[in-house]
């Protein structure tokens, strides 16, 4: 979907509010330059009060004074909320944990996807609201459902499990083969004795202890199961209302669907974000990462519908956002590439688990310090609009990130302190911290506009992805592969090729031992040809060369001496290997190295503390977003005319704390 103007809006539940209130708040909305709501993506119960009785009324009425106000709405469907008469009447919908015990009414997210009653109540709500909207040009876009996820382990997905497993694998004799379950006496006769992986005897943390080859083919089910459902309703809506384009709010690195997967049927992504909340408080790079995984799913600018605006929490609270938080957390997000910012939400609610979870405006209504910074901002992206939406981000590494590794990662994770996400993570800050922008590609992407790539423990390995990488690598690419790379295969048994297995030909080396590092050990890992240090504290790889240079070794343990990263030269290009994970600082130079030996640019000659740069272009022009996260005013030399301010620098740029600049 292209659009022409900036979207800017606010998540608003109507339904939660005296309809006395709705005019006022329009009008609110008006005030802090909203042009755009998302509205009912919980409100099952007040549509279809009971089985079959359809009230619009309460809507159309909400969505007429808005409407008035020029305000233009998202419609979400109610499916993430279905209500309790549905669910008295047919327990059967109910999501069950691998105890067998049901999760229960009374929050959200309580149906099966693989419920074949739930999706016939899912058909004929969609279509009801869908014919009944169709025809309104005021709506926008629509989002299916809300924050997909979760794992369920009821009646309805055996079965569906038992159909998706003899699609994949044809014969029982092949999944067993593929799954290795002659260990343990586990061996199948037929479908029907195939099961979910749920509540076992052995307990080897989280999951159980069943065989990892069924364990990550219940996550591919569980995933195909939700794309197949997001599926149903975008049919529905597709044909009913086909010029209204179709989202679903997703959560930057949630891991539990194939984001990927769950794009190609969308039109738009959108991201849910929230830098500072109950559950955490992000490093400034985080929501940028999340941001790059939206547009990494269709290569294309994504909508953040749901974005922090207040203190928030469900039992207790995040911190309040500081003044120019708000404001800059909203610039970061189109510095990666967002056409559209909606706010959650509204207004807090009176009730409810998230009466906690503030708003632009609190329970009082009284417009406050947090809506006149959205108001500020909202004004400079009108202003700003046309050279804004529909940007490209241009960057020239990427990192890839594949849910099949994911999710063997997660089944067995090697090492207590290792985990997928987290390596990604600090590859990307790496990046940014380098003024480097990242792409966020799958293992078989196109990756031959990249100068640099990046693929952290890439544990599933196949003939395909070592094709694909090597030819990137033999046209001039520079590859750099981390450890636990190439050690399985897709079906996730271990190869029995030398690690890095299908890697070693690329990487030119052998991993002769390695070393898993328990009980807080730290090895000190040296950088030959500079007094650089770093510490692994969770794995290292004991190398041995096969063609490649060494360019660091480990200077503690019995394999002090030993190689810890190399690089080998493979046709035009590079490959290095890192058999360590590493701290970030020593990560951060190096990535710096690294990309600078490979032809990268970074946006900025110096790295400046605590700024994050962005390339966007568009028409052979370029913008460069810059972002003071830090508490400390910056100057950076830099020239330009910046557009926020409309002024023309003069070989500096000057940054408040928290303040953003657009330079062109
Ligand atoms: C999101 C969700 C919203 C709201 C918000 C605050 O994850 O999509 O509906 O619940 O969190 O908790």
């Amino acid at each position: 979907m292209s659009l022409k103007k900036l979207y800017f809006g606010a998540d608003y539940y109507p339904e939660h509010w005296k309809e006395e209130n709705w005019e006022k708040h329009a009008d609110l909305m008006r005030g802090a330059n909203i042009n755009v709501v998302r509205l009912a993506e919980f409100a099952w119960s007040k549509i279809e009060s009971q089985e079959g009785k359809f009230d619009f009324s309460w809507l159309d009425e909400a969505i007429d004074i808005l409407i008035r106000k020029g305000i233009k709405v998202v419609l979400g469907t109610p499916t993430a909320a279905p209500p309790k008469w549905m669910m008295d009447k047919h327990p059967d919908i109910y999501n069950v944990d691998e105890y067998g015990n049901i999760r229960g009414f009374g929050s959200r997210r309580h149906y099966c996807y693989n419920s074949e009653i739930f999706q016939q109540f899912t058909r004929k709500i969609v279509i009801e609201i869908a014919e009944h909207y169709k025809n309104n040009p005021n709506i926008v876009a629509w989002q299916i459902d809300n924050e997909f996820g979760g794992l369920c382990y009821c009646d309805n997905c055996l079965k569906a499990f038992k159909r998706w497993l003899k699609k994949r694998y044809g014969t029982v004799k092949r999944m067993n083969e593929e799954w290795g379950t002659v260990f343990w006496s586990q061996t199948y006769n037929n479908w029907d004795e195939a099961i979910l992986p749920g509540y076992t005897v052995c307990d080897s943390g989280t999951p159980y202890a069943h065989n990892p080859g069924l364990l990550l083919d219940y996550r591919r089910f569980n995933s195909d199961s939700c794309i197949a459902y997001q599926k149903l309703q975008v049919d529905i809506i597709r044909k009913i209302a086909p010029a209204q384009p179709v989202t679903h709010n997703m959560m930057g690195m949630f891991n539990e669907i194939d984001y990927y997967k769950l794009g190609e049927d969308l039109d738009f992504v959108s991201l849910d974000n929230y830098p500072n909340n109950q559950w955490g408080k992000a490093h400034y790079d985080s929501p940028g990462l999340s941001a790059d995984v939206m547009r990494g799913i269709k290569k294309q600018n994504f909508w953040v519908m749901e974005q922090q605006s207040g203190p928030c929490g469900w039992n207790f609270f995040g911190d309040t956002p500081k003044p120019g938080q708000l404001r800059l957390w909203t610039y970061q997000q189109i510095a990666h590439g967002a056409d559209a910012i909606v706010y959650f939400r509204w207004r807090a609610c009176l009730f409810g688990i998230e009466q906690y979870w503030y708003g632009i405006l609190d329970h009082d209504g009284i417009p406050r310090r947090r809506y006149l910074e959205i108001q500020q901002t909202g004004q400079e992206l009108q202003r700003l609009s046309e050279c804004l939406v529909g940007l490209k981000v241009f960057s020239q590494v990427a990192i890839v990130r594949s849910y099949d590794c994911e999710w063997s990662n997660i089944i067995q994770s090697h090492n207590k302190n290792f985990q997928y996400d987290k390596i990604i993570g600090q590859y990307h800050r790496a990046l940014t911290e380098n003024h480097i922008s990242t792409d966020i590609v799958n293992s078989l992407d196109d990756l031959s506009s990249y100068k640099f790539v990046i693929l952290p423990a890439h544990i599933l390995m196949t003939e395909e992805i070592k094709k694909h990488l090597m030819d990137y690598v033999t046209a001039g690419g520079n590859l750099l592969i981390t450890y636990r790379s190439g050690a399985r295969e897709w079906n996730n048994q271990m190869t029995t090729k030398v690690l890095p297995g299908l890697l070693k030909e690329l990487a030119g080396v052998e991993v002769e031992e390695f070393d898993s590092l328990n009980h807080g050990r730290t090895v000190k890992v040296m950088m030959k040809n500079e007094l650089i240090e770093g510490y692994a504290s969770v794995w290292c790889d004991i190398l041995k060369t096969d063609g490649a240079e060494i360019l660091a070794t480990y200077a503690q343990d019995y394999f002090s001496g030993m190689p810890a990263i190399t690089v080998n030269n493979l046709g035009n290009g590079k490959v290095y290997y890192v058999g360590s994970d590493l701290d970030q600082k020593f990560i951060t130079h190096m990535v710096g190295n690294f990309t600078r030996e490979g032809g990268v640019n970074p946006l900025l000659p110096e790295p400046v503390s605590n700024v994050e740069v962005m390339k966007r272009i568009m028409g052979g022009k370029e913008y460069l977003f810059i972002l003071n996260h830090g508490e400390e005013e910056v100057s950076i030399p830099i020239d330009g005319f910046e557009l926020i301010s409309n002024t023309q620098l003069k070989g500096m740029l000057i940054l408040k704390p928290y303040d953003v600049a657009i330079v062109k």
